[in-house]
């Protein structure tokens, strides 16, 4: 059984009373969401206010994103280490907003899903098509091209050191949810894909949705066999949410 991941991706928001306002939100209610296993993913500056306050809860927590390098004159980047001395255990690898907006490709994204997996960090893969690519019917080969990418450089045995984010573009912060029907067409797509090459590692691989995932439709998202918890954009900034999310997994 693949417990289900409801993890938390805060992307540039909060400040330090924000944060803390959340961090007790959650502290307080993560003891009835029973069935599954919540992370969250806040801007680095505040792992460190994470940590301090999640340490020895049932939340674990991650970097939004990783470096390639592990150290040296990389101005702005963070390595795998540094969040492993900040005890995290999940590290974002190819978000859309940093493939779109930072340039990121899928062979950087695939190295940087190496290099998490080589530090002990769970990379969090993101894959998904924009509207157009949905459009024009190529879902599938965006989705396999994005994970193909990690598969020829670490083999398909690296998947089951990660977890994987379907993200339809068109779904991330605009309010129009994937379909249940839809989304759980993608994730058996994925994990079908896996199974042709390791059927182990495929049915132990978690596949997230992210995208416009809410309290209110999660369970119906979460009821579909291929879809194994979220990635959580807006609704994992306010504790109610988020943990209704979990809650909805119970
Ligand atoms: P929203 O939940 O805000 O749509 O964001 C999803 C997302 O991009 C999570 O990584």
């Amino acid at each position: 059984m693949r417990q289900p991941l409801v993890a938390g991706n805060w992307k540039m928001n909060g400040s330090r009373a924000s944060v803390a306002t959340l961090l007790d939100g959650l502290k307080a209610g993560v003891g009835e969401v029973r069935n599954a296993e919540m992370a969250v993913c806040p801007p680095f500056i505040y792992i460190p206010q994470v940590q301090e306050a999640l340490r020895g809860t049932a939340i674990s927590w991650g970097g939004q994103d990783v470096s390639t390098e592990a150290s040296g004159a990389f101005t702005g980047e963070i390595s795998a280490a540094m969040l492993l001395d900040f005890g995290c255990t999940y590290a974002i690898v190819g978000h859309s907003e940093r493939r779109t907006l930072h340039g990121e490709s899928d062979e950087l994204v695939a190295k940087k899903f190496a290099v998490a997996r080589a530090a002990g960090l769970k990379p969090i893969l993101c894959i998904g098509e924009t509207l157009e690519e949905r459009e024009q019917g190529i879902t599938e080969q965006v989705c396999a091209r994005q994970l193909d990418a990690v598969i020829e450089l670490e083999g398909v045995a690296a998947l089951a050191d990660g977890v994987i984010a379907y993200e339809p573009v068109w779904a991330i912060g605009t309010g129009k949810v994937a379909s249940p029907e839809q989304a759980q067409d993608v994730h058996a797509f994925i994990r079908g894909r896996v199974a042709a090459l390791d059927n182990a590692v495929a049915e132990g691989l978690r596949i997230l949705y992210g995208g416009s995932m809410k309290p209110g439709n999660a369970a119906e998202l979460l009821a579909k066999p291929d879809i194994d918890g979220g990635l959580i954009g807006g609704a994992s900034l306010k504790a109610e949410d988020f943990l209704g999310i979990g809650l909805a997994a119970n």
